[in-house]
This record gives structure tokens, C-alpha cells and sequence, in this order.
């Protein structure tokens, strides 16, 4: 450690065990980013029962066990006592062994305690005769026999593997008594809950209870984990609908049990109402099953309260799934086809949709039929939409050539000259178009009804209980009666529900996205993506909660967003074995258009929202509302930050589709925020614009911050690259970084698996204050000396038994302390704020490019391979370097594509491609010695290098068995042979460890090979 680093601080008090380094916190100096990374994954795969999602969608949300550990990071200081910082932070994250057995929540199956016990100690716990397929108790073992080996399996498991067991470090009150003591002893602190210590660090740091900030604060995430830690919240978006999550995520779910009963309360009751008009009006049940005299009383008795639609239902089946089907006139044939890309409605039940040719009517009748066999299934499976033609069964009789829907789409164009068109040929609808009309080119039509018919049976316990039977059915003249009661009832509302903001009444603005509804389809507004049974009972909704509490109120708007998420034009129905219902609007981040969807009846309305119990938060303290970044105004001890950084959701357009159903409760209940997505100001896209934006963003918030104050930048992307690029933004917003880590959030930790693999990069920035300037030479001196600082501290700190670090962590902290050299001062031949935005031709590099390129490379040259001697590394070249540096990624199982061509950037090499034998995206590696073959050689490139020629010589030695030819390669074709003999023996010895490695089977052989060679060379240097 630095001497000067062990300055005590003027703000941060010492305790006696460990003195705090200057004001320096944790993050800046450690992260444990494995754990983290298994942690992010953790909440991410519990989906719907995350604590915040099932408020809604929002794209790009961050795991809050990151922002808490962000927070916290920023809060704790570094001391000279690195590993007990360490197991502090652990400690409070509960994320230690202790704080994992308070979290452990499951019971490890007694099969996988039996596998894991050693066979010796199995005696004491297992019945005789147990084995790994059955295992069994001893008779009589005590509930704390079994309790104690739970405990002892489970300490002996991975990380990864004791998660499995787990809650969440949200789900639990936080650290035990015992830690209490260890962390105050540590910090001099006197906290026994997480609030006490961040309101004792803030007053510490800031002077005060600390208050965290987040311009870009999307679904709630930061805000939300702030505030439930103890700090002041305040939260901004430029989109309404992301304020308004995060004012839900802090004053709804924030608002505690008593806030979730009341919401539940509200919703039951205005689903109730709903339910009773939709029973009243007769649309969704199946009255031609009784008589037209036995449903007039029904419904008497319903609005006389002497019967519920509960009730009803026992007597009549009701619809809980239409599905619906775009039709067209076959140019060919002249014939009107249902479109579909699958005929099959649902897998489990073996369902099928099957087209019977109405030569008269030429058109097709739909008959649904159940249960049907396997070449019904396959047939069904074809659709009438195949690659984009439409095929039908008299097309096929025909032998005509099939049309695309494309064709078909161009071929109404201006059939009604009245009305506007879009150039894709589709009339364009108008507001007061709710289906399509007679002329247009897509009609739409209910193929099938999917109903449920009560029955009663007895249950287990012998005691008759109501259940329900599902059954789906081709839609009938009455279901058609009904769809055409539903459009009327529906027109009888439409301007007024409309007017008082119940409906969407929002045009689609154009847009990268919102292109695709106005070109597929004509539709011109978002009320245009529902049909008229989904506006009709989401209108319902709408209609009731004017005379609720803002909370409540707020809750059942964004129900009205979650449903309509799950239940519109746009929903694709899912046959799949076991789910047989409506994806998601947005299971991506398209504005998809489809040519069959289903529409939900109303009891699937009320399982789209279910709120958990939520934590109670000091909503005076919390603040949400809607702004641009470049406009905030509060100021913020920290903010901690993920901004819509190279992630390529259009937030202002998609974001729309929520924003039609809430701008009437915005309005109503807010009405000092603003209403819509302020496209011209969304910061998107990658270009200069984007760049001067988000500068400016920045710059804002480097005002709104004290000079000791300290931000973190979050970012998401496959390719870890382009933080330099953010870097470099931060530099010309007046902000230095001090550190960086990468979490994988968005799949398994160090599986290796897939190039989807997301990493979430955290940048520590400080305020730029020094009036210091520096040369550029001078830089360079000090990222030499900073890199090899930042990579000893963190070997230091890494546990062999219990890794921390990957071989990605050493590389991105490398470049964080390259530029936290870089950005730590102005640089006297640099203005990063011109050189960020000047335009440049394509291929020129900004001097600051280059910059950040050289600091790179440095950062690279010092991220040996272990095994290899820092005295070979420094002679070997960029690609030799690339070479046996990926060895190394590989012998870790890393072969995602993204992480080598980080690293040949890293040693700034272009062609490194013929140095690998697979580019697939998930099986990147490096060739063989005998896969080089006597490819790559000669006077250019990896050509002359002594790796190459250790490589070749050990490919003789296979194909010769024995190293006469290999040896006598080197002796006679390398370069002054006798200078380089010590080197090319390092090599081949390094190379021949890899014999060793299970992850590398296809090196066994030449790694042998090279062990001989080495073996034979180094005799012979013996004999000279
Ligand atoms: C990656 S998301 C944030 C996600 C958030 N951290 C979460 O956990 O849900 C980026 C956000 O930046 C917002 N945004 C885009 N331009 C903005 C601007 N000029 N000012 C403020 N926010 C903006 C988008 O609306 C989006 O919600």
C-alpha cells in the first residue's frame, strides 16, 4: 500500500483495530464481484416475484440486491484493513456464511445429503441400506441431528450451489445480532439495523443521513433499495411511466403490508363490479346453453343481489380465452383465408384448428377439435402463413403459386379513396375504428372460444368442492351475436370513456418501433392494439378508481398496464405444453403484430396483479417524479446511475403503450408532472447527438453533487467494450473515475455459457477538481505504476480455495485504474469534451482514442499468464501475448466470442482470427499446435514469433514421435536460435502444463508433445 494512502481522513473517524484510507470507500478499493455476480442471477430468475417487477414492466431493471451493495459500497470506507472490510461488507450484505445460514430457506433433499456426506460419516444419520438412489434416516434421529447436518452439507456446498437454498438478502432482517458486533467494531459504529449504520456513515461522510439519487431511475430499483436502507430517495425519469413505477415501487409497495391490503381490497372490489356488468350484460357466458327464460332470471336475481356471478357460473359456462385470427382474400384464388403460422391451439390438450373449403361461400368453415393424433398435431402445425406465403388447402388443389402477405397488403392500396393510406398499402385507421372495416385488406375473426364449465366433486378430505373444466370449442353464430353485443356496448362508451381519460386516446407516434403497428397493420392510435372485448372490460377497470386514494389509485392504473400487457391485439397465444395462454406484449421490446391472438375472458384478469407485502419506507423521504436528467435540480450526496447506455430500448416509444392507459391518473393525481414521453429529449442511440446528451447529463449532475460526493454508473452490455467509451463521456462531464467492476447479471456466474452473458459495469466517479495539469508522457509513466498497483492489491486479496475475480475482472480493473489515472487530471495536449464530439472521417481516432488505447494496452501488458515470467511476457509480441493469454481464458472454460475480441482489442491486435479454431459464439478457442499445422508461418505476423515456432516444432514432435525434427526446427529456422533458447524453452514449458487442465482435451496430446521437446531442449542446452 501507498503511504500516502494511509492518511487518516478528515472526515472519516478511525476505530482503533483499522484506520480508514483518506475518505476512500470500499468500492473504490474492493467489490466482491463473484458473489455478486451469483447473487444479481439469483434475483433475476425469480422473474414475477421479484419485489418490484410485478409493478410492471420496465426494460433493463437492475437486480436490487447490486443497488443495495452499490449503496453500501459507497457509504462503508476503505481501511488499511483490507479483508476485514471485506468480511464487513459480507457481513451487512448478509452474504456471509452466517448470513447465508439465516437466509438458508429450504431443506436440502436427504438423496443430495447422503451424496454429499463422506462415506465414513454416513453411518451416523443414514438407515442401513441406504443408498444415493434411496436414502433414509436412521430410525429416531433427533430434529437436531438433522438440523446440524443440514447445516454441515450446506457449509460444505459452492456459493453458487448454497443459493439454491436461499432467500434473498431483502427477505431477511438483515444481519444478526452477532455481526452487529463485528461490523460496529470494525467501523466504530453503534447501528443494529441497516438505517441506524447508513444514517450514522452518512452523518459521518456527508454531514448528514445521506441522500441518494437516480436520474435515470426507470422501474424504481435505486430509489427503492435507498430508501429502504435508510437514505433520503430521489428518484427522476424523463418518462412519466418510469416515475410513476418508481413512485409506486416507493409509496405502494414501500407503503407496507397495510398499503398491500388495502390495494388488494380495492382491486377485489372493482373486479367484483366488473364481473357482475360483464355477467349482466350476458357477453362472455354461454346463456344459449339454458333457456332465454331461466337467463332472464339469472340475471334478475343477480341485480337483486340475490345471487353472485359466482353463482351464475355454477349454472352457465363463461369464456375465459377467444382467439382470434387475421383473414385475407387470396389473390390467387379469389378464396378468403384464416391466416395463422400454426394451427395448433394447444399442445396438452392436443387441440387443433382445422380448415374445412365452403366451395360456395369460397371460404373456409374453422372446426377445433381435441385429443387428435400425431399427424393431426404435424399437419396443424404447418399454418397458412409459411416464410411469409400465404398457402392454403385450394391454393394447393389449384397448383397455384402461393402470394405473400406483403402482396396482399399492397394489393388493397387505395381501394377506398376516401381514406389515407400508408405507403405499405394499408388504409390507416381513423380514432373511431375499433375493427377492421369491411374494405380492409385485414379482417379479423374469432375462431375459437375456450370455456370453463364448474362441477362439483369431493376433495381428498372427502368434502364436495366446486372445480372448473376447460374445454375449447369453434366459435358459433351465438358467440359471434356476442362479439357484436360487446362492439356495440362498446360504442356506446367509447367517446366518453375516452374523454375522461378511461381509454387510451393517444396517437402512435412514428418511431423505430411504432413503425411496425402503423406499417402492418394501419392502426394510427395505441387503443388500436386492443380489440373491443379487451377495451370494453379494461375500460371497466378504468372507469372505477376516480374515487380512490392516490395509492390505491395508482395501483390499479398500473394493473390496467400489466393487463394489457398480457391481453391485447399484440399477444401471442402460447399452445405449449402446460401453458395453453397469452405471452407477454413484451416478452421482447417489439411492437410485434400477429396473425392470431387470443383475448382474455375476465376472471384472467385478476391474477395479472398481485402485490407482495412490501417493506415500510419514509415516503416524506422518497421523492419520484418525472424529469430530464439535464434539467434535475436537487442536489444528491451520491448518484448512483444506469443510464440508457448503448441498451437498444427505445424507452420513449415502447413506453408509450403503458402511457395510453396512465396519462388520465397522471393527470388526476399528479397533475404537476407532465404527461408524455418527451421523445425529442429521450437520450438514445450511440451517435454524436447521443454523446452530447448524455455529457450533458452528466455534467448536470456533477453540479447537483458536493465536492466530496461520489457516483456510480451502471451499465448493461454483451460487449464490455464500450465502458471506455462511457469513460470517456464521464471524463467530459468533470468526473474521474476511481474504480470498476463487472457483475454478470444476466446468466449463470462463470458458466461460460452462451454470448448472452450479460455484464453489468460499475464505474466509481468523483468529481474532477484538480486544477492540476499533466503531459501525456507523464501519464503514461503513472498507468504503468497504477495497473500493477491495482492488480497486486487485487491477487491480494483473492482467495485460491474461493476465487473472487475472473480473468475479466483483472482486465476491466486494469483499465479502471488506467483511467483513473487518465481522468484524474487535465491533460495539457487534450480538451476531452471537443475531442468527444468533433466529427471525425471514418477510421480516425481521437487523440484521446489513442490515449486510452496505449493506457489499455499497458493495462494488458500486465496481466501475465500465471505460469509465464514476467521477463518472457515483456519480450513476446501483441499477438504472442493474445496467444498464450487466451490459453489461459480457455484452461478457465472461457469461450464466449465477446471476451476474445475484448482481449485482442486489450493487446491492440486486428488479425488474431486465424489464431482460432472455433468463432462460434459460445465455442471460441484458440488452434492447437497440430491444428496450426504448418499454417500461420512465414516472415509476417505470428509468422516469425517464437510461440509460433514452439508451436511448429511441437507438431513434428507429435507427428514424428520423438523431438529430433522439432528440435532440429528450432535449431536451424529461429532467428539467433542461441539468444532466444531460454525463451522458447519457457514457452514449451508453459505450454506443456496444459496437459494438466480437464477443461482442455483437445491440448493433451500436444501439450505431451511439447513436454517432451522442452524436455530434450533443455538436455541439450545441458550438453553445450
Ligand atoms: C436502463 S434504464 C434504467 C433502469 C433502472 N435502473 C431500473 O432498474 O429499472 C434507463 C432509463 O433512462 C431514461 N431516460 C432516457 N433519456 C433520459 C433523459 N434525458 N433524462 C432522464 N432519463 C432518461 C429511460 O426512460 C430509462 O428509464
Amino acid at each position: 500500500m501507498n503511504p500516502t494512502d494511509l492518511e487518516t481522513s478528515p472526515q472519516i473517524k478511525t476505530t482503533d483495530t483499522a484506520r480508514a484510507i483518506r475518505d476512500l470507500c470500499f468500492i473504490e478499493t474492493q467489490f466482491p464481484v463473484s458473489k455478486m455476480s451469483m447473487e444479481s442471477y439469483k434475483e433475476r430468475k425469480a422473474n414475477y416475484s421479484q419485489t418490484l417487477t410485478g409493478l410492471g414492466k420496465w426494460w433493463g431493471r437492475k437486480p436490487l440486491v447490486l443497488c443495495r451493495a452499490a449503496i453500501l459500497g459507497l457509504l462503508l470506507p476503505a481501511t488499511d484493513d483490507p479483508t476485514m472490510d471485506r468480511e464487513v461488507f459480507l457481513r451487512l450484505m448478509t452474504m456471509d456464511e452466517e448470513g447465508l445460514l439465516r437466509r438458508k430457506s429450504k431443506n436440502i433433499p436427504i438423496k443430495e445429503l447422503f451424496k454429499r456426506l463422506p462415506p465414513a460419516d454416513r453411518a451416523g444419520y443414514f438407515a442401513p441400506g441406504s443408498d444415493e438412489d434411496e436414502a433414509r434416516f436412521k430410525k429416531a434421529l433427533s430434529k437436531e441431528y438433522k438440523e446440524e447436518l443440514q447445516k454441515r452439507v450446506f457449509l460444505g456446498l459452492s456459493y453458487d450451489e448454497r443459493l439454491e437454498y436461499c432467500d434473498r438478502p431483502e427477505q431477511i432482517d438483515g444481519p444478526s445480532a452477532e455481526s452487529w458486533q463485528v461490523i460496529n467494531g470494525h467501523l466504530g459504529t453503534n447501528a443494529s439495523s441497516l438505517p441506524d449504520l447508513v444514517a450514522e456513515l452518512g452523518k459521518r461522510r456527508f454531514g448528514h443521513v445521506p441522500r441518494v439519487g437516480d436520474a435515470f431511475c426507470g422501474g424504481g430499483s435505486i430509489p427503492f433499495e435507498a430508501a429502504r436502507l435508510g437514505c433520503e430517495a430521489y428518484g427522476t425519469d424523463l418518462n412519466p411511466v418510469a416515475a410513476l413505477l418508481t413512485w409506486a415501487a416507493l409509496n405502494i409497495v414501500g407503503g407496507g403490508p397495510q398499503v398491500a391490503a388495502e390495494v388488494r381490497r380495492a382491486q377485489r372490489e372493482i373486479y367484483d363490479a366488473v364481473d357482475r356488468q360483464v355477467t349482466l350484460w350476458g357477453i362472455e357466458h354461454r346463456i344459449e346453453d339454458v333457456s332465454a327464460a331461466e337467463w332472464k332470471r339469472l340475471v334478475r336475481a343477480l341485480e337483486d343481489g340475490e345471487l353472485t356471478p359466482g353463482d351464475i357460473f355454477r349454472l352457465v359456462p363463461r369464456a375465459d380465452a377467444y382467439l382470434y385470427c387475421v383473414e385475407v382474400v387470396c389473390p390467387e384464388t379469389g378464396w378468403t383465408v384464416p391466416l395463422a403460422p400454426s394451427w395448433v391451439i394447444g399442445e396438452k390438450s392436443r387441440c387443433i384448428a382445422r380448415l374445412v373449403p365452403d366451395r360456395k361461400r369460397k371460404r373456409y368453415a374453422i372446426e377445433v377439435h381435441s385429443g387428435v393424433g400425431d399427424v393431426e398435431m404435424k399437419a396443424a402445425k404447418q399454418g397458412t402463413v409459411r416464410d411469409g406465403y400465404v398457402v392454403h388447402p385450394i391454393l394447393e388443389e389449384q397448383g397455384k403459386n402461393p402470394a405473400t402477405t406483403q402482396q396482399i397488403r399492397m394489393a388493397g392500396r387505395g381501394k377506398d379513396p376516401t381514406a389515407q393510406h400508408h405507403e405499405s398499402g394499408l388504409r390507416l385507421w381513423e380514432n373511431d375504428d375499433l375493427v377492421p372495416r369491411p374494405d380492409d385488406v385485414f379482417q379479423e375473426r374469432l375462431y375459437c372460444v375456450r370455456w370453463m364449465t364448474a362441477y362439483e366433486r369431493e376433495n381428498a378430505k372427502g368434502e364436495t368442492v366446486w372445480d372448473e373444466e376447460k374445454e375449447y370449442r369453434a366459435a358459433t353464430e351465438h358467440d359471434i351475436r356476442r362479439e357484436e353485443t360487446t362492439l356495440r356496448l362498446l360504442r356506446e362508451q367509447f367517446h366518453d370513456w375516452q374523454a375522461k381519460g378511461y381509454l387510451p386516446s393517444m396517437r402512435i407516434e412514428s418511431g423505430y418501433n411504432t413503425d411496425q403497428p402503423i406499417r402492418e397493420r394501419g392502426w394510427t392510435h395505441w387503443h388500436h392494439l386492443f380489440n373491443p372485448r379487451q377495451l370494453l372490460g379494461h375500460g371497466l377497470i378504468a372507469q372505477r378508481p376516480s374515487a380512490l386514494a392516490a395509492r390505491p389509485r395508482v395501483a390499479i392504473t398500473l394493473w390496467l398496464g400489466i393487463l394489457a400487457n398480457r391481453d391485447s391485439r399484440i399477444v401471442r397465444w402460447v399452445p405449449s405444453y402446460g401453458v395453453e395462454t397469452t405471452a407477454d406484449v413484451f416478452s421482447n421490446q417489439a411492437l410485434n403484430t400477429m396473425l392470431n391472438w387470443a383475448t382474455r375472458g375476465i376472471t384472467g384478469y385478476l391474477s395479472t396483479f398481485a402485490l407482495g407485502g412490501g417493506s415500510i419506507l419514509p415516503s416524506e423521504r422518497c421523492v419520484a417524479e418525472p424529469h430530464d436528467a439535464r434539467s434535475v435540480s436537487a442536489s444528491c450526496d451520491s448518484w448512483i446511475t444506469d443510464p440508457p447506455y448503448a441498451d437498444a430500448v427505445n424507452y420513449h416509444e415502447v413506453g408509450d403503450f403503458f402511457l395510453s392507459w396512465y396519462e388520465g391518473t397522471i393527470g388526476s393525481v399528479f397533475p404537476e408532472w407532465y404527461a408524455d414521453s418527451r421523445r425529442a429529449l429521450a437520450v438514445v442511440g450511440s451517435d454524436d447527438a447521443f454523446r452530447r446528451s448524455m455529457v450533458d447529463c452528466y455534467r448536470n449532475l456533477a453540479a447537483h453533487m458536493p465536492e466530496h460526493g461520489l457516483q456510480v454508473v451502471m451499465f448493461t452490455h454483451q460487449d464490455a467494450g464500450v465502458w471506455a467509451d462511457l469513460s470517456l463521456i464521464l471524463w467530459a462531464a468533470g468526473l474521474r473515475v476511481t474504480a470498476a467492476w463487472c457483475i454478470a447479471t444476466e446468466t449463470g456466474p462463470a458458466t461460460g455459457e452462451g454470448n448472452y452473458v450479460q455484464g453489468t459495469v460499475l464505474l466509481v466517479l468523483r468529481k474532477q477538481t484538480s486544477e492540476e495539469t499533466t503531459f501525456l508522457d507523464e501519464v503514461y509513466q503513472e498507468v504503468e505504476v497504477e495497473v500493477r498497483r491495482q492488480l497486486n492489491t487485487m491477487r491480494s486479496l483473492d482467495d485460491a480455495k474461493d476465487p473472487n475475480f475472473g480473468d475479466t475482472d483483472y482486465q476491466l480493473a486494469a483499465y479502471a485504474a488506467a483511467l483513473r489515472v487518465l481522468t484524474s487530471r487535465k491533460i495539457e495536449e487534450i480538451d476531452v469534451a471537443y475531442e468527444l464530439t468533433k466529427a471525425r472521417t471514418k477510421g480516425e481516432r481521437s487523440p484521446v482514442e489513442e490515449l486510452i488505447e496505449r493506457a489499455v494496452k499497458i493495462a494488458c501488458d500486465h496481466l501475465v499468464p500465471r505460469g509465464v515470467d514476467t521477463h518472457l511476457w515483456k519480450s513476446l509480441s501483441a499477438l504472442e501475448r493474445f496467444y498464450l493469454k487466451g490459453l489461459e481464458l480457455e484452461s478457465h472454460g472461457e469461450h464466449r466470442v465477446g471476451v476474445y475480441q475484448e482481449l485482442a482489442r486489450g493487446f491492440g491486435v486486428e488479425e488474431y482470427k486465424p489464431l482460432l479454431a472455433s468463432t462460434k459464439a459460445n465455442e471460441t478457442r484458440l488452434k492447437t499446435a497440430s491444428e496450426f499445422s504448418n499454417k500461420e508461418m512465414g516472415d509476417t505476423g505470428f509468422g516469425p514469433t517464437l510461440v509460433r515456432h514452439a508451436l511448429f516444432a511441437t507438431c513434428k514432435t507429435l507427428e514424428t514421435d520423438g523431438p529430433r525434427d522439432g528440435l532440429n526446427w528450432l535449431t536451424t529456422e529461429v532467428k539467433d536460435y542461441a539468444s532466444s533458447r531460454a525463451r522458447i524453452l519457457e514457452i514449451l514449458e508453459y505450454l506443456s502444463t496444459l496437459r494438466h487442465h480437464a477443461s482442455l482435451p483437445h491440448w493433451h496430446k500436444d501439450a505431451e508433445a511439447a513436454a517432451i521437446l522442452a524436455g530434450a531442449l533443455r538436455n541439450r542446452q545441458d550438453n553445450v
